[in-house]
């Protein structure tokens, strides 16, 4: 049998997806590429990626992006904190190193941003440095081949998946190697049921040979759900709406939201006009309901009821335009398509 990278290597040649960030080289667009590919489908960055691209093909374009470009350049890939750090690194990428992305590792490492699976991606596939690239994808491969059994979040699994993986890693295709593991796991190695008919490594495979296929890799039970019934004011006037923005610290800070109690806060009807005295200074009397959206962060599911209103003090709530270049939040702009977009506002 051959080794596991030789396998692996020529699956991944014969069948490599064509994706964007796989047509260069260029270290400031594999970041950026590697950024938004943490905590999203690659299907949701490929649009976004090559709209960011666009507007900022350097470092120094986006070291001097306001926050308010930043927002609407990394809008449909949440996260928003991913683009900040990115912007720090940007900045440092300026200052300490005259515009171009350092090609060593310990550079690299030092960066804003930039952490280990980050510098591992980076690393390898823009400058072909020996480094492994350790993401979700890579460990449930592992996991799985190697028949781990105990929880790959513990510093003892992730010690021994780094040192099997370095193992592994051939010294003249790092970069492909780690995005050959990551295309096995988004595509074959998937979570739930695994497709070992198409896998390329599944003759030595642990868990395929003792049934461990679905209960590999372990890993903590998530948080349970939490239902959250939250309210806002929808108040348009001459194509702006009563808004407020976000404050720093705040989850989703710089982004300006509908008037409420917040997202994670449940509301009744009655106490609206209240909480908008309370927290804004502001009076209105609430009228029904113009939308009720759905909406999810972490393990809150949140649904969102949007009510007409009749403004008699804004308070220090203020008027934004309702157009792609105010960062208003998702679920606000979720509010929006439901209410205005249609031709009869919905009642719920
Ligand atoms: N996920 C994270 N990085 C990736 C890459 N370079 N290719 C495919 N999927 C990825």
């Amino acid at each position: 049998m051959q080794p596991f990278p030789t396998r692996l290597l020529r699956w991944y040649d014969g069948c490599r997806r064509d994706l964007p960030w796989r047509r260069t080289r260029d270290p400031w667009a594999i970041w950026v590429s590697e950024v938004m590919l943490q905590q999203t489908r690659v299907e949701a960055v490929r649009a976004p990626y090559e709209r960011f691209l666009a507007r900022f093909p350097t470092p120094a374009a986006f070291a001097a992006a306001s926050d308010d470009e930043l927002l609407a350049a990394w809008r449909g890939l949440g996260y928003y904190r991913r683009a900040r750090l990115l912007r720090d690194g940007a900045r440092q990428v300026v200052t300490a190193h005259g515009g171009a992305v350092p090609g060593q590792r310990d550079e690299l490492a030092e960066l804003p941003g930039i952490g280990a699976y980050t510098l591992g991606a980076v690393a390898s596939i823009a400058f072909g440095l020996p480094e492994v690239a350790i993401d979700g994808n890579v460990e449930r491969v592992v996991a799985r081949h190697r028949g781990l059994r105990e929880s790959v979040e513990t510093a003892a699994a992730r010690r021994l998946l780094r040192t099997i993986l370095e193992q592994w890693l051939p010294k003249k295709r790092p970069g492909d190697f780690n995005q050959a593991l990551m295309e096995l796991g988004a595509t074959v190695c998937k979570p739930g049921t695994p497709d070992c008919a198409n896998c390329p490594v599944a003759s030595d495979c642990v868990a395929r040979a003792e049934g461990l296929t679905t209960t590999l890799p372990v890993r903590k039970p998530p948080r349970a759900a939490v239902d959250v019934q939250a309210r806002v004011v929808l108040v348009v006037d001459r194509g702006r709406a009563l808004g407020h923005r976000l404050a720093a610290g705040e989850a989703n800070a710089g982004q300006v939201e509908l008037p409420g109690a917040g997202m994670l806060t449940s509301c009744e009807a009655a106490d609206l006009a209240n909480v908008l005295r309370e927290r804004f200074g502001a009076s209105a009397a609430v009228g029904p309901v113009l939308a009720t959206v759905r909406h999810a962060i972490t393990h809150h599911r949140i649904t969102l009821q949007a009510h007409a209103a009749t403004l008699r003090r804004p308070g220090s709530l203020q008027w934004f335009a309702l157009d792609a270049a105010t960062p208003w939040t998702t679920p606000s702009r979720k509010v929006f398509q439901g209410a205005l977009d249609t031709d009869a506002p919905r009642q719920a």
